[in-house]
């Protein structure tokens, strides 16, 4: 978001509607809303439409409804873009599958998603449809892709649904969603990690036996990659330092892209003297090959033995620094979580160490999370890692407050 549009556009809600029951809800919404003191502006789709008439949102929130991605009226002809600059924020409510799956591939076939294509502030979504078109692969698959874009889904909840059936996809309550709108706006109002620099390393390290083999490990980059995005999304400078992953990087403000440990050790001294809070989630190979060939090992019968020795701790190196930024380091364990956690967590000297399982965190798209710090255990129940990302940064931002580093 620019900084002229952040002042700007402050508690001024595009409320975006497309086709499905729950529509009637959002005429309570935009009651509620209005009521709280945010502006709306309201959109809708064609199919919107039949469910509920525009005058009525008209009058709920004293604007006129767009409708039309050729209304003449707009002076420009760049309604879509207009609409989205003065937003600070979009709320689709209800998102349709079939909305949901236009967003996901970037479609902008009428006024609403174009506007969402167009926009530059935050955007909420709150699915609802039949439990069929919600567990269907190809909605989930839709919805793993907005999450990985940063859009943030609220809802749905279970329950009794418009066509007779039981199950997932009933839109949430206009109370509940008038309360995440406030959420969002609050946590806008005070980017949490303004003015601060942020490094994050992420992926895993590649180690080279030879021309063209090499050691790693299954790490997905996933969390890194969400935890840079959220840095962001908290108004942090953040730079990250990838390993190779197939994922493309959040709109940081650098990205330096590593193969080994030796490579990711050099990347983060290089930058570590400007950095408030470093956040270690990178997967970093623990031993590498004693000498690299730089020809392809050539196969034969007899027994081939590699000798490795220990990569360089990153973490560790720079939380040993005489005066170490905050530092948050990721503990991966089979076995006996809180109990390796913990030992790591003192080894390493940090404020805060995030543990898993690895065996469910590793390349999936959710996770649960131990957040270990002096106050303490923390439980973070299973969720898409954006979600646990934007948790971790609230966590990091009080701590990184009460340490006053
Ligand atoms: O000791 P272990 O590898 O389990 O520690 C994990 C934490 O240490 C992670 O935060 C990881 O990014 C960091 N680490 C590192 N350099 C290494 C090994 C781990 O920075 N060589």
């Amino acid at each position: 978001m620019t900084m002229q549009h952040s002042l700007t556009a402050k508690k001024h809600l595009l409320l975006g509607i497309s086709g499905g029951v729950a529509a009637y809800k959002t005429a309570e919404l935009a009651r509620v809303l209005t009521q709280d003191g945010i502006t709306i502006q309201t959109v809708m789709t064609a199919a919107a439409c039949r469910f509920i008439g525009p005058v009525t949102l008209q009058s709920l929130t004293g604007n006129a409804v767009y409708t039309d991605l050729w209304d003449t009226n707009a002076a420009n002809n760049m309604a879509h873009i207009n609409l989205s600059r003065q937003a600070g924020m979009i709320l689709v409510a209800p998102a349709s599958a079939d909305f949901i799956a236009k967003l996901a591939n970037g479609m902008a076939d009428d006024l609403l998603t174009t506007i969402c294509l167009a926009r530059d502030c935050p955007l909420l979504i709150a699915p609802a449809m039949n439990r069929q078109m919600w567990s269907n692969p190809a909605t989930q698959r839709n919805l793993s892709l907005l999450r990985r874009d940063g859009v943030t889904i609220l809802g749905p909840a279970a329950g009794q649904q418009a066509c007779g059936e039981t199950g997932m996809g009933r839109m949430l309550e206009a109370s509940e969603l008038a309360e995440a709108v406030q959420q969002a706006f609050r946590v806008d109002d005070a980017p949490l990690l303004r003015n601060k620099k942020v490094l994050v390393t992420a992926g895993p390290t590649f180690e080279a036996i030879d021309a063209v083999r090499g050691l790693t490990n299954k790490s997905s980059g996933k969390m890194g990659y969400a935890l840079a995005q959220a840095a962001v999304e908290a108004g942090a400078e953040v730079t990250l330092v990838s390993g190779p992953t197939c994922l493309l990087p959040p709109a940081v403000h650098k990205c330096i892209e590593v193969i080994s440990a030796d490579d990711m050790l050099h990347a983060v001294e290089t930058e570590i003297s400007q950095i408030d809070i470093f956040i270690s989630v990178a997967a970093v190979a623990d031993y590498r090959a004693a000498t690299i060939s730089q020809h392809k090992i050539k196969k034969s019968d007899e027994k081939l033995t590699l000798e490795l020795i220990p990569n360089p701790d990153i973490l560790s190196t720079v939380s040993h620094l005489p005066s170490p930024p905050f530092c948050v380091g990721f503990a991966a364990e089979t076995d006996q979580l809180e109990k390796n956690a913990a030992l790591k967590r003192r080894r390493k000297k940090l404020p805060l160490l995030v543990a898993n399982l690895a065996q469910d965190a590793i390349g999936s798209d959710e996770s649960e999370l131990m957040l270990l710090d002096d106050h303490g255990k923390h439980m973070l129940a299973k969720a898409p890692k954006i979600e646990q990302a934007r948790h971790l940064i609230k966590h990091i931002s009080a701590l990184y407050e009460l340490k006053k580093y």
